[in-house]
Order: structure tokens, then C-alpha cells, then sequence
């Protein structure tokens, strides 16, 4: 009988950059207070790159290193790497490519994965696929954004909302019960107004024009988001419970998306997961997209043990969303 491979997660990396714009320094930039953004979105600060020569990619190195350092790993081992992001380093040229020549990853290919807040969601799934088909054994999922590059801090629907940021796992193969288990995932093209950056791709190159429109910035409209997020991510929460027989006391850890505190905290409460098992983070680091939930993990990686069931879910735009649920396993050096 052909083995059943599982892919684990083994080891963790994130990074934010130094500089924290907090909510103070953005009442100084646009027609804003803090109170009212801690109350309508828990974030309190984000970190950006403010040199302007630090790429998505140069992110998600640092988050790497800190992940191959902690796994204690041969960067030889390192076989692919998957980078979910949406705003890489070039149009052309994958993030991948550039993160593999810098991290020294020279046995690994690398391709980019584009799915907005759902990217790293999206990515681990492919990444386990690789392993889980026997032909891989160590693939490196990172989710890296650099939010601030295609941020207008003259738009206060937005700026308030993003940071930059990078997160990595690596998945390994293995023959126990552990590792990713399931998912639903879906998309839906026709949410793709209400979340986007307009131009800079082949169906609006970046102008003039665009430019003075301020079309390469994100836009989006947040009401409608905010709805369909909550939606989005429990619908296939509740999809994932059903075909895996589980109910919300099963569930050790829900590590949702960071976009915002209330739609978190609607997410536990549909799902009637209790805030204590709600993983959170915004309130430091905003929305960094495909980075939020590996750097959740990274975060509170001290309180996963082994057996544990963790959800993960996502949305973003696409309309993008879904949820794995996975069951955590021992970490390198554990
Ligand atoms: N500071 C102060 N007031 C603001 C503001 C800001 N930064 N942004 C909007 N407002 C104002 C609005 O103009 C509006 O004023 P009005 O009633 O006079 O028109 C009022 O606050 C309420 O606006 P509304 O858009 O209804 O606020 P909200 O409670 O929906 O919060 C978001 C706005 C953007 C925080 C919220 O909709 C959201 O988080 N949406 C999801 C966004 C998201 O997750 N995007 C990433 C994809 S996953």
C-alpha cells in the first residue's frame, strides 16, 4: 500500500520592520483620531519600511532566517518555497526568485502565490500538497507583504488599516497524524471592486494618468468587505467543522485573519469559539495581508502543544477566503 504523507509545520519565522506608525502619528497625516480607530478596528500601531530600498522580499528573508536559525536546518534541505504576497518586489520576476537568491537557497524553486489576505492560506495548502504527494519533503510557505508601498496616506479608509510584514513556516513530511488536514477555500471575482488596486497589471498599466489618479493604490469599499468577510470566514469554518466531525470545543486555537478586532471577535462569536482561544495580534501590526496569520502563529508559537487543533481562516480581496484546519505537531528543537 502506497504511504500516506502528512505535512507538518516544523518551524516558524517572522519579521516586522523597526518603525511603528502609531495612531497618533496618522491624526497628523489624515482627518482621523486614535480612539476612533482603536474602537472601530483594535489596531493600535503598525510597523512600515520606511527605507525606501527594503522590498516584500527582503521581509520575508529576514523572516527565513530567523526560521531556518530556530529549525536549525541545512538550507540545502530546503527543496521549494512558495511566496504568497501581493505586492512583489517586480511584475516580473517572482518574489520567490529573489527571496531563494538572497536566503541562499540555491537547491529550492520558488514560485509567487497572489490571493490578497488569503494568500498564505492558499499557499500552505499547496505547499502540503507538494509533500503530501511524496515527491517533497521541506517546502518554506512564506506570506510577505509590504503594504506600504501601494498604501495613499491621504486615504484614511485604508492607511489606518495596513502594516508590512513577513511570516514563513516550513512544512515537512511525515508519517504521523499531524499536519494540515482539510480545507474549503473559494473565490469570487465578482467582489473584485470592492477591494483593489486598479492599475500597475496588464489591464491598467501604471501612467501618468494612474498615477495622478492615485489608481495604484489600494482602494476598497470597507463596509461591503467587512460584511462579507464575516460571512466568508464562517461559512467555510462551519464547512471545515462538518467534514471533519468536529464542533467548537474541539478547537484548541481559531487563528483568524487580522483585519480587524470586531470582525474577529464576530468570527469566534459565530463559531462560539471563546476569545481566549481567539489568537490576536492587530492591534500591533494592522492588516499585513498575506502576512497576518504565519506571523499569529510565529507570535504565540509558545502555546501550541503538540495535538492541538488549530483552525486557521481568511479573507481578502477577489473576493478571496477559506479555512484549513490543521493539527499541530512538534516543532524542530522541541
Ligand atoms: N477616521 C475617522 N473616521 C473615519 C475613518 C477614519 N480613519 N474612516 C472612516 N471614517 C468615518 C466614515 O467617513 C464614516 O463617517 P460618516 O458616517 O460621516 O459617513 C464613519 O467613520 C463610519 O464609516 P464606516 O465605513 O461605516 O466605518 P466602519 O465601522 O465600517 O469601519 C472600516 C471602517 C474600514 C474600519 C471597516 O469597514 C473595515 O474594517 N472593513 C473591512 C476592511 C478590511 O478588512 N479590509 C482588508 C481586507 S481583509
Amino acid at each position: 500500500m502506497r504511504t500516506r504523507y502528512n505535512a507538518g509545520i516544523t518551524a516558524l519565522g517572522g519579521y516586522v520592520p523597526d518603525h511603528i506608525l502609531t495612531n497618533h502619528a496618522l491624526e497628523e497625516m489624515v482627518d482621523t483620531n486614535s480612539e476612533w480607530i482603536v474602537s472601530r478596528t483594535g489596531i493600535k500601531e503598525r510597523h512600515i519600511a520606511i527605507d525606501k530600498n527594503i522590498a516584500t522580499s527582503d521581509l520575508a528573508v529576514i523572516a527565513v532566517e530567523r526560521l531556518l536559525a530556530n529549525a536549525g536546518l541545512d538550507k540545502a534541505a530546503v527543496e521549494c518555497v512558495i511566496v504568497a504576497t501581493s505586492t512583489p518586489d517586480y511584475i516580473m520576476v517572482s518574489t520567490a526568485s529573489v527571496v531563494c537568491e538572497k536566503a541562499g537557497l540555491t537547491n529550492a524553486w520558488g514560485v509567487d502565490s497572489n490571493a490578497a489576505c488569503s494568500g498564505f492560506l492558499y499557499a500552505l495548502t499547496l505547499g502540503a500538497s507538494l509533500i503530501e504527494s511524496g515527491r517533497y519533503t521541506n517546502v518554506i510557505v512564506i506570506g510577505a507583504d509590504k503594504n506600504s508601498a501601494i498604501i495613499n496616506y491621504e486615504d484614511r479608509n485604508t492607511c489606518i488599516l495596513f502594516g508590512d510584514g513577513a511570516g514563513a513556516v516550513l512544512l515537512e513530511q511525515t508519517t504521523e497524524d499531524f499536519g494540515l488536514i482539510d480545507n474549503v477555500f473559494r473565490t469570487d471575482g465578482s467582489g473584485k471592486e470592492q477591494l483593489i488596486v486598479q492599475a500597475g497589471g496588464s489591464k491598467n498599466p501604471s501612467s501618468m494618468e494612474t498615477v495622478t489618479n492615485k489608481q495604484n493604490y489600494i482602494s476598497q469599499n470597507g463596509r461591503v468587505v467587512f460584511k462579507a468577510a464575516i460571512e466568508g470566514m464562517t461559512q467555510t469554518c462551519k464547512e471545515v467543522f462538518r467534514r471533519n466531525d468536529l464542533v467548537a470545543d474541539d478547537i484548541n486555537w481559531l487563528v483568524p485573519h487580522q483585519a480587524n478586532l470586531r470582525i474577529i471577535q464576530s468570527v469566534g462569536d459565530i463559531l462560539d469559539i471563546p476569545i481566549e482561544r481567539v489568537k490576536i495580534n492587530i492591534d500591533r501590526y494592522g492588516n499585513t495581508t498575506a502576512a497576518t496569520i504565519p506571523l499569529c502563529l510565529w507570535d504565540y508559537k509558545d502555546d501550541f502543544k503538540v495535538g492541538d487543533k488549530v483552525m486557521l481562516t481568511a479573507f481578502g480581496a477577489g473576493f478571496s477566503w477559506g479555512a484549513s484546519y490543521l493539527v499541530w505537531g512538534k516543532l524542530r528543537g522541541q
